[in-house]
């Protein structure tokens, strides 16, 4: 094992981490950068870039080669996903939710029937899957699901409504938690497999967003949908355990989701005050700026590390909970706020769309808020500590 130097601190990277990296990196500057203003601008979901994606292994990275994934661990997906994010955060949350949800949580919790049949074509890329927990009254209290399961022998009927769900038009599959014994509180809800062409499941409205505009954000609809039985994950009564277990991984998607976007927009703050001259020298010669880039530059160090933390914790098996939830709040926190100082950095360059920095802040605001809020992260965070 080679080591490389963050900034200073041995992370033990392998060679494979840094060619996951670099292919990362190549991608999207390659292909997800040149059409990324238009697709933001047309609310165009990218179909033949999320199909290369598949193609080079993007989709199912941390899922184990008997199942057609990378089987690489979470390190390789942080390195992938700040890197994609850096380009296009619309396109790295279709890989973040096909990754660290639907893949994770049918493979760690799913039937080897389940897996053969669903995980199989998502890792490699052949289909991408949705997770469907938030509904109109029910965001942050996720126990409160009124999408109802009932049981019905040897099939569920599935009824209710979904909200804002990622990847909503263009999944094959869907994670679905709805309440069966309501009695029972959170230990009454199931997590059901979903087939898109179900009888009785229709795909609701697209959503029109501030940020990641070129993914697929829709609401569903489930009316009398027979879902068979051996469709359920786990264990009757474990969909909310399963939604909460499989969150925690799907924060450290988000939080390298934020850490790429805000070192994207530093990357560019950089370059456009090297770039851009001022009362006759570059702006990065003024101290004003000096100060924007340091600062940027101390938190996204700063975040990195804390995303790397959370990603070794669950690689070594340790508790990441906690880890997790802290990475999301903090790295979330700072793309909102260099993405905000890239726009001030660049000036009136900074509010059109060609300078990339107002999209990279546009986009930034949703990391605070899918899988789970900031207020949410820090409940979290609260309960681990007091716990
Ligand atoms: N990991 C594992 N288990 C957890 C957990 C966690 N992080 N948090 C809670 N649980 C378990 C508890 O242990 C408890 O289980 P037991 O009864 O067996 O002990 C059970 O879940 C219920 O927990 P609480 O009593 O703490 O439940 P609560 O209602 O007080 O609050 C919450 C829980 C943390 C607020 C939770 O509702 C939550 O995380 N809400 C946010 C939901 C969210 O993140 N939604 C994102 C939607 S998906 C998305 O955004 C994807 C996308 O499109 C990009």
């Amino acid at each position: 094992m080679s080591t490389m130097t963050l900034e200073g601190l041995n992370l033990d990277l392998t060679e494979e981490h840094l060619a996951v990296q670099q292919a990362a990196r190549d991608f999207a500057q390659t292909e997800l950068l040149p059409g990324v203003i238009e697709r933001d601008d047309k609310e165009f979901f990218p179909e033949e870039l999320v199909r290369k994606m598949g193609d080079l292994g993007f989709l199912g990275m941390m899922v184990s080669p008997e199942y057609g994934g990378g089987g690489m661990d979470t390190v390789s997906y942080v390195l992938a996903m700040e890197e994609l994010s850096k380009v296009d955060a619309s396109a790295s949350v279709i890989v973040s939710v096909n990754n660290s949800l639907v893949c994770y949580g049918i493979e760690h919790y799913g039937s080897e029937e389940q897996k053969q049949k669903y995980l199989v074509p998502l890792a490699t890329g052949q289909m991408v899957g949705a997770f469907a927990l938030s509904e109109p009254e029910a965001g942050s209290d996720a126990t409160s699901q009124h999408t109802t399961a009932e049981d019905m022998g040897d099939y569920y009927l599935l009824n209710g409504t979904k909200n804002w769900i990622t990847n909503g038009g263009r999944a094959g599959v869907y994670l679905v938690m709805a309440q069966t014994h309501p009695e029972l509180g959170h230990r009454g809800i199931n997590c059901l497999i979903v087939e898109k062409g179900m009888e009785g499941f229709q795909i609701g409205k697209k959503e029109q967003k501030l940020g990641i505009r070129g993914s697929d954000t829709h609401s569903l609809m489930f009316t009398d949908v027979k879902v068979p039985k051996e469709n359920r994950i786990g264990t009757d009564g474990f969909g909310f355990k399963f939604a909460m277990s499989t969150l925690n991984g799907g924060r450290i998607g988000i939080a390298a989701q934020a850490l790429g976007i805000a070192s994207g927009a530093y990357e560019l703050a950089v370059k456009y005050s090297k770039e851009r001259k001022s009362f006759g020298k570059p702006i990065c010669e003024h101290q004003a700026i000096q100060f924007k880039l340091s600062d940027m530059a101390t938190s996204i160090e700063a975040a990195r590390l804390l995303c790397f933390k959370a990603a070794l914790d669950k690689d070594n098996h340790r508790d990441y909970v906690k880890s997790a939830a802290m990475a999301k709040l903090f790295c979330s926190q700072v793309a909102m706020d260099t993405t905000i100082e890239a726009v001030q950095v660049h000036g009136g360059y900074g509010f059109v769309k060609e300078f990339h920095v107002e999209r990279l802040m546009r986009d930034a605001k949703i990391t605070q808020i899918y899988e789970g809020t900031s207020e949410i992260q820090k409940m979290v965070i609260a309960r681990e500590i007091l716990r």
